[in-house]
């Protein structure tokens, strides 16, 4: 039974129901592994994780106070207060490194994802792993995360209320491989099966790129911007039409 599945039959009383996107990560997280959530809020994750007996233990952090609370109320409320603990910290400045074995950010921009993962040196290790599902600038946090020694191992993609969603798991490697500019599009999301939602991702970014490049065109300015952003739809288009159906 998939996470999602799990999550749709006890949800309520037993586990706290996560929705597609939070679905996703957690299916990303390696079992018995203990996980931190940064930028917990409600501590969802956490909770569900380690009810489900899929983590051992998991920190929950968050910059703010309220979130924590949110995370207090959440973790009483499961009765998982011995299995769930509660950090304020500013991305993982207050994290133990040597405790934690996953690292997840949830629900951020790409770019605040990246000054997080830049201020911990301890990532840098092999045994670390990432998890990660940036709201904006995806494309960002792939051009980071390659060009700083991670590589992206597996993603994933779902639509939900209209809107999609792609999250990434990425480990340490020390290796800085070369990618196309298309690469830090649509990152490992054709590795894998395709699914329709990862389709409907990959239009979704087809579509906003050419609306870019449509509104610049016609600006003397811009034309090189708007020439490099078609350059850029037909290597993604060729690449994504490869392996859509
Ligand atoms: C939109 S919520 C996401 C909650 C949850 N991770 C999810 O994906 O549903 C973003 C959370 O990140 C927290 N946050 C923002 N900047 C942060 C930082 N630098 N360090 C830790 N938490 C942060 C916010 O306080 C907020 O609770």
């Amino acid at each position: 039974m998939s996470i999602w599945e799990i999550s749709e039959h006890k949800g309520g009383a037993l586990t706290p129901r996560l929705d597609k996107r939070l679905s996703m990560v957690a299916e990303l997280i390696e079992p018995n592994r203990i996980f931190v959530d940064v930028g917990t809020d409600h501590a969802y994750l956490p909770a569900f994780m380690v009810i489900t007996g899929y983590s051992p233990f998991a920190v929950a952090s968050d910059v703010r106070i309220g979130p924590l609370e949110n995370a207090r109320a959440t973790v009483r409320k499961y009765g998982v207060e011995d299995k769930v603990q509660i950090i304020l910290s500013d991305g993982l400045d207050e994290i133990d490194g040597d405790f934690v074995q996953e690292v997840v950010i949830a629900g951020m921009g790409g770019e605040l994802m990246c000054e997080i993962i830049d201020r911990a040196e301890w990532l840098k290790c092999k045994e670390k792993a990432l998890v990660l599902q940036p709201m904006t600038h995806a494309e960002d946090l792939r051009r980071y995360l390659t060009q700083n020694g991670f590589s992206i191992v597996k993603e994933n993609a779902v639509t939900d209320g209209g809107r999609a969603y792609c999250a990434m798991r990425a480990v340490y490697s020390g290796e800085v491989k070369e990618h196309g500019e298309a690469y830090f599009y649509i990152g490992e999301l054709l590795s894998g099966d395709i699914t329709e939602d990862i389709e409907l991702y990959i239009k979704g970014i087809l579509k906003r790129l050419k609306f870019k490049a449509d509104a610049l065109k016609d600006k003397p300015e811009f034309e090189g911007e708007a020439r490099r952003l078609y350059m850029l739809l037909d290597e993604i288009s060729g690449l994504a039409l490869k392996d859509l159906p």
